[in-house]
């Protein structure tokens, strides 16, 4: 007898559940969360600040995804008491706070999202190149508290930006970006990095022929075991004494004693932060005595264009794994390769 199509021998199979997910913040705009809600069990944290360990070992216990930010620590702790996350999206071009050969590991993807914030970071990287060399905080602090006294031809004198020389310390993608904007301020432009950077629009000089030269020296490598602490007493002590240091990378870059020692110690003449360590760094941490430095909280990518870019990305990358598709940026493509 043929089976009717409404007897259970035909029903279509039974369809799985959608992906359990937990996103550590809210994310900007309205689309981005829209979509994870139409295709995933998503479970969302709504405070400002980041979940505790704890807290995020138990929201993520029975998910099958995690979309992170870079405030998140995972690493092979947490992942064992999360055993069915196959996909942990970072939604951050870095990824220094993922333990990612604890998670390749355990067979889990760590995606990125490269690429979205580049120009917007370098903005703001040059934004604090020209407000350290001109400056500008400490002007402002001066029109807030009553200092501004009349004009005088000494007064507040800073650094010449064109035609001075910019170092470059990482020509990846946000590196070439600052360079353009300083050749477009008509700098001379110095790059430092792993490999030769044949494209780089500057000439390449080893770290020392670098520190030695440059006026500007800008900080665009990743964190890592290589990196954590290259700027220490003894970069520093190499730089020039009019030189401006800017960090928009990671604070673990920078020994924070030593550049605070720098700057106190006029071996530098100011230095203009968008990373520290701590983040965020308390006010009365010992590095804010130093008046030639100017710190901004981790603007980076802040605008809104860029950060919801930056969130659809790595949604694109969440569900394309969960879906068992090749997402565009993978940290560890080799846990990817291993799966298939
Ligand atoms: C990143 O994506 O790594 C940035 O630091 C966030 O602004």
């Amino acid at each position: 007898m043929e089976k009717s199509p409404t007897s259970d021998a035909v029903a279509s199979p039974p369809r799985s559940d959608p992906p359990r997910v937990f996103v550590t913040r809210t994310l900007p705009g309205t689309a981005p969360l829209a979509r994870l809600r139409a295709s995933t069990r998503l479970d969302l944290w709504e405070h400002e600040r980041p979940p505790s360990t704890d807290d995020l070992a138990r929201r993520s216990a029975d998910c099958e995804g995690l979309l992170t930010m870079l405030t998140e620590r995972v690493d092979g702790a947490l992942l064992d008491r999360c055993p069915d996350v196959r996909v942990v999206a970072n939604m951050a071009v870095g990824y220094d706070n993922i333990d990612v050969a604890a998670a390749t590991e355990r067979g889990v993807l760590v995606t990125n999202t490269p690429g979205v914030l580049t120009e917007t970071t370098a903005d703001l990287a040059f934004a604090l190149l020209l407000a350290a060399a001109r400056r500008l905080s400490e002007g402002e602090r001066a029109v807030v508290d009553g200092s501004w006294g009349p004009w005088h031809p000494t007064w507040l004198l800073g650094q010449q930006v064109h035609g001075a020389t910019l170092g470059i310390v990482g020509p990846g993608r946000i590196g070439r970006a600052m360079a353009r904007r300083g050749a477009g301020f008509g700098m001379r432009v110095l790059y430092h990095g792993r490999l030769r950077a044949p494209d780089f629009a500057g000439d390449q000089a080893s770290f020392e022929q670098l520190l030695a030269r440059s006026d500007f020296v800008s900080v665009h490598v990743p964190l890592t075991v290589e990196t954590e602490r290259m700027f220490d007493a003894s970069a520093f002590a190499q730089m020039q004494s009019h030189a401006v240091f800017v960090n928009t990378a990671r604070g673990g870059v920078v020994d924070q004693d030593a550049l605070r020692a720098a700057l106190l110690g006029g071996q530098i003449a100011a230095a203009a932060l968008d990373v520290t360590t701590p983040e965020p760094l308390p006010p009365d941490d010992p590095l804010l005595e130093a008046p030639n430095l100017l710190v901004a909280p981790h603007l980076g990518s802040a605008t809104e264009p860029t950060r919801e870019r930056m969130a659809e990305l790595a949604i694109d990358g969440l569900l394309a794994a969960l879906a068992g598709e090749r997402p565009q940026d993978m940290v560890n493509p080799e846990s990817w390769e291993r799966r298939q």
